[in-house]
């Protein structure tokens, strides 16, 4: 099997690599290739993860290059990781909203919307290469902000699945309070990616005993600390939102926090920094404990249990990922993507059915995804009215002026990822 990671140069890399030397059980992984337009990041990632496979004795071979067409071709899957114009754009996405009065965040918000008509042009071109060269193989999306640019992939008719590690992360989490295998843990998630919320925890499979209402008695404070919400919050609500959810119901809060404390690009940057000396040590031969601080954890396992369903191997029969809604929330329109448990298989992601949401989340879902929409259009065809018009559809926005000075702020920080601008 082979298998190919775009942006491999990514300081994320030993993360995934580390998942496939441990789970080649589940996915026997012969050939990885790594491919990244900068050179020097892929020879110290590259190096890095052949030292983890030799390490772990995996039989498989590490290659890397920046030439994509190579790279995907003969590929069983390509997974998509990139980041256009690195922690530098992130940085700016993370701090111009703030002079509106808007949260800075990389995927919620303005920024979000900026890091979409960025990335989204790139990711198409790259999912044409690899359908032009490879039509059966299969694109698992980790590229944020997932939801925008799966949808994108899936309007192009392009064999995609999106995934995000936030559900993985709750079901380790709960294991853990629980005591019990994370196998066991089946979430109820419903919504949007990073806009979800966990409305069940399940014992043993879609089936099992609900034990939310346990789990929200007995663990709510930690749970709430870890989202920093209030726990009463948690119980008015009778779920548990993901910590995205943190940046609607807490906005203004946010937003002090973040005019008085560096942007979280400028930590991850300096991480970075760190993390590429680190991996240029050659007695280094397992992912250090610095990239736990990242927010990316579990992301191998989620990639693996994917890829190995998706091609036919041993992967869980039930993930989280994002996919067309297909009525699954009949409130939403069918081409929508949605985060949803799903039956994962060599046909791709079709969603389990979803009991009805609350009005209280379903509103915001639908809020959202018409931004959404609006977003991708903007990102396809240009043009500042289209910018201004997915920004005043945002729920955290939403007013002219503001969506007025968002556009202008937006257009004269991405004018070179922009060809319109
Ligand atoms: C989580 C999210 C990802 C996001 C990451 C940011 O993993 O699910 O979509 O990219 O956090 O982590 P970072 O360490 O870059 O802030
Ligand atoms: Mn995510």
């Amino acid at each position: 099997m082979k298998l190919t990671v775009v942006g491999g140069g990514s300081t994320y890399t030993p993360e995934l690599v580390d998942g496939f030397a441990r789970l080649r059980d589940t996915l026997p992984v012969e050939e990885l290739v790594l491919v990244d337009p900068a050179a020097d990041r892929l020879d110290l990632v590259g190096g890095l993860a052949r030292r983890i496979f030799a390490r772990q004795q995996h039989p498989g071979r590490v290659t890397t290059t920046a030439d994509l067409d190579a790279a995907v071709d003969g590929a069983d899957a390509v997974l998509i990781q990139l980041r256009v114009g690195g922690q530098a754009a992130r940085e700016q996405d993370e701090t111009w909203p703030l002079d509106c009065g808007c949260v800075g965040q990389e995927t919620t918000g303005a920024g979000g919307l900026a890091k979409a008509l960025r990335t989204v042009p790139v990711v198409l071109d790259i999912a044409d290469r690899v359908r032009r060269r490879n039509p059966g193989a299969w694109i698992i999306d980790f590229t944020n902000p997932v939801g925008i640019v799966t949808r994108a992939l899936l309007q192009e008719g392009h064999r995609a699945v999106g995934l995000c590690n936030v559900a993985i992360g709750f079901q380790r989490k709960f294991a853990g309070l629980l005591d019990v295998d994370p196998a066991d843990v089946h979430l109820d998630h419903v919504g949007l990616n990073h806009l979800t919320w966990e409305t069940g925890v399940r014992l043993g499979g879609p089936e099992g005993e609900d034990v939310l209402p346990k789990l929200l008695t007995e663990h709510g404070e930690r749970i709430a600390a870890d989202l920093r919400l209030p726990r009463t919050l948690l119980d008015r609500l009778g779920v548990v939102p993901s910590y995205y959810l943190r940046y609607y119901y807490a906005h203004d809060d946010v937003v002090r926090e973040q005019r008085t404390k560096p942007s979280r690009a400028a930590e991850v940057a300096a991480m970075e920094t760190e993390l590429l000396r680190m991996y240029g040590d050659p007695a280094l031969d397992e992912k250090p404990a610095l990239l736990a601080r990242r927010g990316g954890a579990y992301y191998s396992e989620a990639a693996v249990d994917l890829a190995a369903a998706l091609l036919g191997g041993s992967g869980s029969p039930y993930q989280v990922v994002n996919t067309l809604n297909r009525g699954t929330l009949p409130f939403l329109p069918d081409d929508a993507v949605v985060e949803v448990q799903s039956a994962v298989g060599r046909t791709g992601a079709n969603p389990l059915p979803v009991p009805a949401p609350d009005p209280l989340f379903a509103g915001l879902m639908a809020h959202v995804t018409a931004y959404e929409q609006l977003a991708l259009d903007a990102a396809l065809r240009g043009g500042r009215d289209r910018v201004h018009r997915a920004l005043l559809a945002h729920p955290l926005i939403g007013q002219y002026d503001r969506a007025d000075a968002l556009t202008d702020r937006l257009v004269a920080h991405n004018r070179e990822h922009l060809p319109w601008a």
